[in-house]
């Protein structure tokens, strides 16, 4: 009787932890194989050429004193639709402004800064309002005009009740993951590892409130951790219950 009870306990706790092990296995390389898979096979009818992720840039803006007002470093990927003069139809078209040929200017007023960057036709400007009441900003305006050469007439789009990349001041707003900001029915505009600061700036930037995406990002690794030591314990008691229990049988014979 007694060996068992012993042969069957120590088996049972080896075969749970290779289950244990083959499950986080195969959790992770099934999580991995359809996230690379999908968005190849979905985005391919969507846009002819989908260009990759685009370079990211620095634009600092000054006030009248050579003082550095607004920074803004980002990295930026235009999707419009518009009327194409070759096709007479209305074509979605997704592409990246380039660091290297951008000029870019702006202004800072205690309350309203802009920024403008400008590509060959293309102007984006960014307006930043604060409320000195709450010492909260936020990216309150986007206007785009842009004239490509298969545009039937030049695009003139603007939105000034936006409310994105809000921040306390004195802070920096960071965003490292694509983000899209959706402008108007014709344009939206994805930022890629973004942080701006369009007020207070002292000399670099303050320290940065990062969005929501970045924070879900830190939160898979922390529940994946606490799920694996829940699993852990209930292992090492699974053990421990066994071992008293073969014990107990030694001692009552
Ligand atoms: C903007 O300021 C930052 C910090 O001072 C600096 O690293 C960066 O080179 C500046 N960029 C430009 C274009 O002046
Ligand atoms: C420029 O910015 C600096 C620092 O914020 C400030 O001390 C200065 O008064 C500003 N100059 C003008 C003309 O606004
Ligand atoms: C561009 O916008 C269209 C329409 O809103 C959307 O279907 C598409 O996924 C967007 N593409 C990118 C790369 O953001
Ligand atoms: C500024 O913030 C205060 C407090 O949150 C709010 O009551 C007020 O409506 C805001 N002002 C503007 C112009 O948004
Ligand atoms: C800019 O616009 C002008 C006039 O509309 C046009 O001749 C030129 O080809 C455009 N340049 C680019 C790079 O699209
Ligand atoms: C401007 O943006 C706001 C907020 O995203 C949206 O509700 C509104 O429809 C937009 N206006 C236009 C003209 O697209």
């Amino acid at each position: 009787m007694i060996p068992i009870i012993r042969k069957q306990n120590k088996p049972a706790g080896a075969i749970f932890c290779l289950l244990l092990a083959l499950t986080i296995h195969q959790t992770m390389t099934t999580d991995v194989s359809p996230t690379v898979v999908a968005p190849e096979t979905s985005s391919h009818p969507a846009s002819p050429v989908p260009p990759g992720p685009p370079e990211r840039g620095n634009y600092n803006v000054t006030n009248a004193t050579d003082t550095v007002c607004l920074m803004a470093r980002m990295g930026l990927q235009l999707n419009i639709s518009f009327i194409s003069s070759s096709h007479g139809t209305t074509v979605q078209e997704v592409l990246n402004l380039h660091p290297n040929l951008i000029k870019f200017s702006g202004s800072c007023a205690p309350d309203f800064a802009t920024l403008k960057l400008t590509e060959d036709n293309i102007t984006l400007t960014f307006s930043f309002s604060l409320n000195s009441t709450s010492n909260k900003y936020h990216l309150s305006g986007l206007e785009l005009s842009a004239a490509l050469p298969d545009m039937a007439k030049r695009l003139v789009v603007a939105n000034t009740t936006l409310n994105y990349m809000v921040g306390t001041l004195g802070h920096s707003y960071m965003c490292q993951k694509e983000k899209t900001l959706s402008v108007t029915q014709d344009f939206s505009l994805n930022t890629f590892q973004l942080q701006v600061q369009p007020f207070s700036v002292n000399g670099d930037f303050g320290a940065a409130e990062e969005c929501e995406l970045d924070e879900d990002d830190m939160l898979i690794p922390i529940i994946v951790g606490a799920a694996l030591a829940v699993l852990v314990l209930i292992v090492i008691m699974a053990y421990l219950i066994g071992r008293s229990r073969s014990h107990a049988g030694y001692q009552t014979i």
